[in-house]
C-alpha cells in the first residue's frame, strides 16, 4: 500500500473497498433490474446515488446477458442532445468492439445521418452527433433503438439516466415526456433507472397524476449511510494504511459530518492527512475539521451574502433547536414575519441548495456549512436571541 495514497475517496464515484455496504438498496435494485422493473431513485445531493448504481452494475457483472448504459443529463438542454446521449450510451453498452458499434450504428439508426467521433482510446471513447429533422418525426424511432438493439442481440439493457430532473428544462418538457413514456412502457428488454437530487422536481415528474411519468415505476428514497456502518468502514480504511483509530473517534468523525457520505469521506481524508505516527486521535479529527472550516471560509462568506436576513433567521432558529417555526412566539423571537413568509423562506433555502426537506426531517445539504454558521459566523452569539 502506497503510504501517500489516501484511503478515502472524495468527489469520485466509489465502489469496492471504498463503498459502504448499502446492502438492502443493492439487493432491491438488483432484483428490480433482473425483473425489468423501472426504478426512480431520489436523495439529496452527494448522498451516493451515482456510486450506488455503479456498484450494482459491478455486482451484476456476472449476469452475462445484462448490460448497463450510463447517461448524465446534467448538460442536456435539447431533445436532440437527449437522443444523442442515450443512443451513444446504448451503442457503447451493447457493442464490445469499435467494429461492432460501427456496424450497429449503420444497421439500427434510421432516418438521421450520424457523425461519429473517437476519443484518444477508440475502444472506449466515442460520441455521436446527428441533425434531427423538423417535427419529431425520428424521435419515436430513436427512443425505441435501445429496445430494438437489445432484442436483436438477445441482451437486456439497464438504461441509467442521471440528473433526470433536467428533462424539465427541455423546450417542450411535457410533450417530450409523453413520447418517452409511450416508447418506454412497451420496452421489454430495457429497464430504466432514473435518478436525481432535486426532490421537488423529481416528485413533480413522478407523483403528479397529470404528468406522463405518473406511477412509472418503483420509487426509492435513498437514506443516509448509518452510523453503525460508517464506524467499521472508517476503522478499516485507516487499518488499510496501517493506522489506528478508536471506535469512538470514528463515531465522532461521522457524527460531526452528520453521516453525510461525501463529507464523511472528506473529513476522513483530512484526518488521515494529519495523522502523525500510528494513531488518528480525536484531536486529529478536530484539527482536520478546523482546517476544513478555514479552507471554506471565503466560500461560505459568499454564500451568506446570497442569503436574505429572514432566511438567515430561519437557519439560526433551526440551530437553536426550533422545530415548529410558525408559532407566534417563534415568528416573533426570530423575526420570521408571517407563517406564509416561512413557506417562502423554506422554498428559497431549498432552491438555493442549503436545506432539503426529507419527509419530516430537515437535512443540511452541506453539513460543514452548518458547523461554520454555528461556530464561525454566530459562535457565542448563536443563542443570544
Ligand atoms: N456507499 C458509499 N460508501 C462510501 N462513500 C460513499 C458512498 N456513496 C457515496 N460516497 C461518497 O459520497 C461522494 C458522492 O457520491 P455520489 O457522487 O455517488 O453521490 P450522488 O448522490 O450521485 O451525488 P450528486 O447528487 O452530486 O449526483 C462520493 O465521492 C464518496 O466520497
Ligand atoms: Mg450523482
Amino acid at each position: 500500500m502506497d503510504e501517500e495514497r489516501s484511503p478515502f475517496r472524495i468527489g469520485t464515484l466509489v465502489s469496492g473497498d471504498s463503498f459502504v455496504d448499502r446492502e438492502w438498496p443493492r439487493k432491491q435494485l438488483r432484483a428490480n433490474f433482473r425483473s425489468g422493473i423501472n426504478t426512480v431513485i431520489i436523495s439529496p445531493r452527494r448522498w451516493g446515488k451515482s456510486s450506488l448504481i455503479r456498484q450494482v452494475a459491478l455486482d451484476m457483472a456476472r449476469d452475462k446477458n445484462v448490460r448497463f448504459a450510463f447517461v448524465d443529463l446534467f448538460q442536456v438542454r435539447t431533445e436532440q442532445e437527449f437522443l444523442e446521449r442515450t443512443t451513444e450510451a446504448t451503442i457503447k453498452a451493447l457493442g464490445k468492439t469499435m467494429e461492432q458499434r460501427m456496424a450497429d450504428v449503420k444497421e439500427f439508426i434510421r432516418g438521421v445521418v450520424p457523425q461519429i467521433s473517437f476519443g484518444v482510446d477508440p475502444q472506449s471513447e466515442f460520441s455521436l452527433k446527428f441533425e434531427l429533422p423538423e417535427g419529431h418525426r425520428n424521435t419515436p424511432d430513436l427512443l425505441d433503438l435501445p429496445e430494438r438493439l437489445a432484442q436483436a442481440k438477445g441482451l437486456r439493457l439497464v438504461l441509467c439516466l442521471d440528473e433526470f430532473q433536467n428533462i424539465a428544462h427541455l423546450p417542450d418538457p411535457t410533450g417530450f415526456q409523453k413520447m418517452l413514456r409511450a416508447s418506454w412502457q412497451h420496452q421489454k428488454a430495457v429497464c430504466h433507472v432514473i435518478y436525481g437530487s432535486k426532490r421537488h422536481m423529481m416528485m413533480d415528474l413522478f407523483n403528479k397524476q397529470s404528468m406522463p411519468f405518473y406511477r412509472f415505476g418503483d420509487i426509492l428514497f435513498l437514506d443516509k449511510i448509518k452510523r453503525e456502518d460508517w464506524v467499521p468502514f472508517i476503522k478499516e480504511r485507516f487499518a488499510s494504511v496501517k493506522k489506528q483509530i478508536a471506535v469512538d473517534t470514528c463515531d465522532h468523525l461521522a457524527e460531526r459530518m452528520q453521516d453525510h457520505s461525501y463529507h464523511v469521506q472528506m473529513l476522513g481524508h483530512a484526518a488521515w492527512l494529519r495523522t502523525r505516527g500510528k494513531t488518528c486521535t480525536r484531536t486529529t479529527v478536530d484539527t482536520a475539521l478546523n482546517d476544513l472550516l478555514d479552507q471554506h471560509d471565503a466560500l461560505y462568506r459568499r454564500m451568506v451574502d446570497d442569503i436574505t436576513t429572514p432566511q438567515l433567521n430561519y437557519l439560526r432558529a433551526m440551530l437553536n433547536g426550533v422545530e415548529r417555526f410558525t408559532t407566534k412566539e417563534t415568528l416573533k423571537r426570530f423575526d420570521l414575519g408571517s407563517s406564509a413568509n416561512v413557506k417562502r423562506i423554506t422554498s428559497a433555502l431549498e432552491s438555493k441548495e442549503i436545506l432539503d426537506f426529507v419527509g419530516p426531517e430537515t437535512e443540511w445539504i452541506d453539513p460543514l456549512f452548518k458547523i461554520w454558521l454555528e461556530e464561525r459566523l454566530w459562535g457565542s452569539r448563536l443563542r443570544l436571541v
